[in-house]
């Protein structure tokens, strides 16, 4: 109970909202993620798998997440309590937990993309980047990075939801798409361009049917969304009864979709054209901090700016991320104890960061918590958003759909429901059936090794 009587903070404006969310969908996830899951599971095989997921799975639970969100006017904690009862409040608990421990590795990764950037400004690329990438990856110098990105996040967020996150979205998001497209356009001119763009649009048939892959579309999905840890839910928190929602997470999702997409546009020619196919399954991070550095200093002057430019581009779209990870556990402590967004902010931030020294100084400790966080936690946290949109509380969510929406949108309402009802459930159980398997596995395979 807050006895506060300032109203809740708002976005000022629907584009606002639109990019804000997009801003967190559009992050690490979609450059570094897609493109190396993409070259894992025999290129468009997977791209189509993920259309297919995204459509089937990502519009309705991010629809879950902005109904909720919107309808309860609290972060995720306050807003599963208000609408499903006393015992969702511990399913919100679970999303703070799972907001704390992602942002804590991701601004770690984050973190090597500013000190790439600086690097490259400073002296180019390395002339042997799997030995400067483990420089980079460990030690005292990773920590000073993840700790100056975590200082950013936390002053955008303490600016508040209109003078903070809005205001960077509306500034970062619009270089971000034009920065994207234009490293795409620049890797069509390379030679051998073409034999990039056959491995990324063909699809081997045989991996279509591979259940491995689709798990890997799914959760993918779930990641480069932000959906399962109610990150979506807190932005549409801060929402006025007359956007659009259906239409919003349509726009979204696109968005997210499009960036993902032209960005592997970029990185598959490169990929190719310079032979680096290895180095890319070498390693989750080989794609990004290793293959392309070698094919940016094998390119002199104009490699330095491209990489200039892609590191940039990286380093924004993982704030915009960070600021909605750090937002849903902001707004939870604020709304939960009553305290100041400055205090919230700072208090959370620090102890985010102080989390993240542990991925920083080993690589291993941040790939198990990529999986048990990014696999496991957003699978079942995404599970719990269906049933409780889809079953428990489907006429209020449904209802709130309704608002704001134009008549064709409305039109798609009672759809939405039925799938989120009938169809998201079985297969997001089934994934994460299969994602605890790998999730247990990995934390034995860290334990032992
Ligand atoms: N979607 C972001 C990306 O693709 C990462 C992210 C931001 C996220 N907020 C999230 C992932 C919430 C899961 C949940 O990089």
């Amino acid at each position: 109970m807050t006895t506060t009587a300032t109203p809740r903070e708002a976005f000022g404006s629907r584009a606002g909202f639109i990019l804000a969310a997009a801003g967190s969908a559009v992050g690490l996830g979609n450059m570094w993620r897609f493109s190396y899951q993409a070259s894992e599971g025999g290129g468009a095989a997977f791209v189509l798998l993920y259309i297919a997921m995204t459509l089937v799975l990502g519009i309705p639970l991010m629809l879950a997440e902005f109904g909720i969100g919107r309808r309860g006017q609290l972060a995720p904690i306050g807003s599963l309590r208000k609408l499903g009862g006393r015992a969702w409040g511990p399913v919100g608990y679970l999303f703070v937990a799972g907001g704390l421990l992602i942002l804590s590795y991701y601004s770690v990764i984050a973190g090597w993309t500013l000190r790439y950037a600086a690097e490259v400004v400073m002296h180019g690329f390395s002339s042997s980047p799997a030995e400067h990438f483990v420089a980079v990856a460990a030690g005292w110098d990773a920590v000073a990075f993840h700790v100056g990105f975590m200082l950013a996040t936390v002053l955008i967020v303490v600016g508040g939801v209109k003078g903070g996150i809005e205001r960077a979205s509306l500034l970062l998001m619009p270089l971000l798409f034009l920065m994207v497209v234009g490293l795409a356009v620049w890797a069509a001119t390379l030679d051998g361009a073409g034999k990039g763009y056959v491995v990324y649009l063909k699809p081997d048939l045989d991996e279509l049917m591979n259940p491995v892959v689709w798990r890997a579309a799914a959760a993918q999905a779930f990641f480069s969304l932000s959906l399962g840890m109610g990150a979506m839910l807190t932005l549409a928190s801060y929402l006025h009864r007359d956007q659009n929602l259906p239409e919003s997470a349509t726009i979204v999702a696109f968005t997210d979709f499009g960036v993902a997409f032209v960005a592997g546009l970029m990185v598959f020619p490169v990929i190719y054209s310079f032979g680096l196919q290895d180095a890319v399954s070498a390693s989750t991070v080989g794609a990004l901090f290793i293959a392309l550095p070698s094919a940016f200093a094998d390119m002199g002057a104009v490699g330095r700016v491209v990489g200039l430019f892609f590191f940039v581009v990286l380093a924004v779209g993982a704030l915009t991320s960070a600021i909605s990870l750090l937002e849903v556990v902001t707004a939870s402590v604020m709304d939960e104890f009553g305290i100041s967004r400055r205090k919230a902010a700072i208090v959370m931030g620090t102890a985010i960061t102080a989390l993240g020294v542990i991925p920083a100084l080993d690589t291993d400790a941040l790939g198990l918590m990529d999986k048990i966080a990014g696999e496991f936690l957003l699978v079942a946290g995404a599970l719990a958003l269906a049933l409780l949109a889809g079953w428990r509380v489907a006429g209020e969510v449904g209802s709130e759909l309704l608002q704001g929406a134009s008549p064709r949108w409305q039109r798609q309402v009672p759809r939405i429901l039925v799938v989120l009802r009938f169809v998201v459930p079985p297969i997001v159980a089934v994934v994460l059936f299969f994602s605890l398997r790998e999730t247990v596995t990995a934390i034995r395979g860290f334990l032992v090794g």
